[in-house]
């Protein structure tokens, strides 16, 4: 079996921001309860007609330019998103065609939060059985589209985003993907969820003035989920790979409430020096919240070559995911 690398990250955010002072004109909120609760300050949001493949777009082009490849080059392209463009055709049909990427195949990929990582253990799983030799995985979300800037409880949380990495056969055993641990449990799916506009619900007048095609959650529940699995997964995946907090040179959780974060880092006896945490600039963005915290890691100086790395992901579904890796470039 191959190992799989990252070889290249691009991320886009949509130009517009939407800060805590605008919300408070919207809704009944403040920006002390919003920074004190959540972490964030501020989110990015798509100007009206901008969709998920747009976003999306933005951030596969930096990836090609970094890498120095022709469209023509991709094999493959994951998009995980719970914001398609459509249902169908597939995003990653509408990006394919976008990029002029003739020849590839993909596909998209519905895991929420933790569709980041989902899509990487798959592509790295093609990467693996040698069947393909890159794979474009993409995180993002358009989330303004489905949600109630009427709802004061998810309305301050989110904002828009994507983000995209390739993946290609590592060099030596040392770099790429050394593991990944995920877990569903629909069981919780009640807690996170859009309820109308599928197969259950089809769309009708009457799902559209109740407002069921919007984002509904109990976030307290989703909290305590959010912060035991993912710090018991992490914890998982390091015993069996004979690894410590110690041996970590970054943790890099989903981003969907700074409290989260550090719980489930404090769970796990991690220095907060090696807990990324960038939510204040971009709320959450769903998919696109771990390509865009290791761009500003990368950024930031605290991710170079070599870097030991613990990705972390929890949300709707439930679905939890965690991917260790060995940065490598
Ligand atoms: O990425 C997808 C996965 N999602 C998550 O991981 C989200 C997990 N959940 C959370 O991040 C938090 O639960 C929230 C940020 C959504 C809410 O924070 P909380 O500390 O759990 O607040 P709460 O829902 O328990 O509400 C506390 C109070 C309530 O008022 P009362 O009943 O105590 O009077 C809410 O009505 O805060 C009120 N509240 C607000 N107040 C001002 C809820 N939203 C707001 C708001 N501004 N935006």
């Amino acid at each position: 079996m191959k190992r799989a690398k990252i070889t290249a990250l691009g991320c886009y955010t949509p130009p517009k921001i939407l800060t805590n002072a605008d919300l408070e004109k919207m809704v009944n909120t403040s920006d002390t309860w919003i920074q004190e609760r959540t972490g964030i300050r501020e989110r990015h949001i798509v100007d009206k007609g901008i969709a998920t493949s747009d976003l999306a777009f933005e951030a596969c082009k930096k990836v090609l330019a970094q890498r120095g490849m022709s469209p023509t080059d991709i094999e493959t392209i994951i998009v995980a998103t719970v914001t398609p463009d459509t249902f169908f055709p597939a995003t990653a049909c509408i990006l394919q065609d976008k990029l002029g990427a003739r020849g590839a195949w993909g596909f998209d990929l519905s895991a929420a939060c933790s569709g980041f990582l989902y899509a990487l253990t798959t592509g790295s799983q093609l990467i693996a059985s040698g069947a393909q030799k890159n794979v474009l995985v993409v995180g993002a979300d358009v989330m303004s589209s489905i949600i109630n800037y009427e709802d004061r409880a998810t309305c301050v949380i989110f904002g828009d985003g994507a983000g995209a990495v390739l993946l290609e056969p590592a060099e030596s055993e040392e770099e790429g993907i050394l593991d990944y641990l995920n877990e569903i449990d629909g069981s919780g799916g009640q807690y996170l969820q859009m309820p109308a506009g599928g197969s259950r619900m089809p769309s009708t007048e009457e799902t559209v003035k109740k407002k069921l095609h919007y984002v509904h959650q109990d976030g307290s529940q989703v909290f305590k989920y959010a912060i035991r699995k993912m710090s018991e997964a992490c914890k998982t995946i390091l015993e069996r790979n004979s690894l410590s907090v110690s041996d970590l040179d970054l943790f890099i959780s989903h981003q969907a409430n700074r409290r989260i974060i550090e719980a489930a880092a404090n769970r796990l006896g991690l220095d907060p020096d090696k807990v990324l945490i960038n939510i204040d600039r971009y709320g959450n963005t769903t998919a696109a919240t771990i390509p865009l915290a290791t761009a500003d890691a990368i950024q930031q100086g605290k991710l170079k070559k070599g870097g030991l790395v613990l990705y972390a992901a929890a949300g709707a579904g439930y679905t939890v995911g965690t991917t260790l890796l060995r940065w490598a470039f």
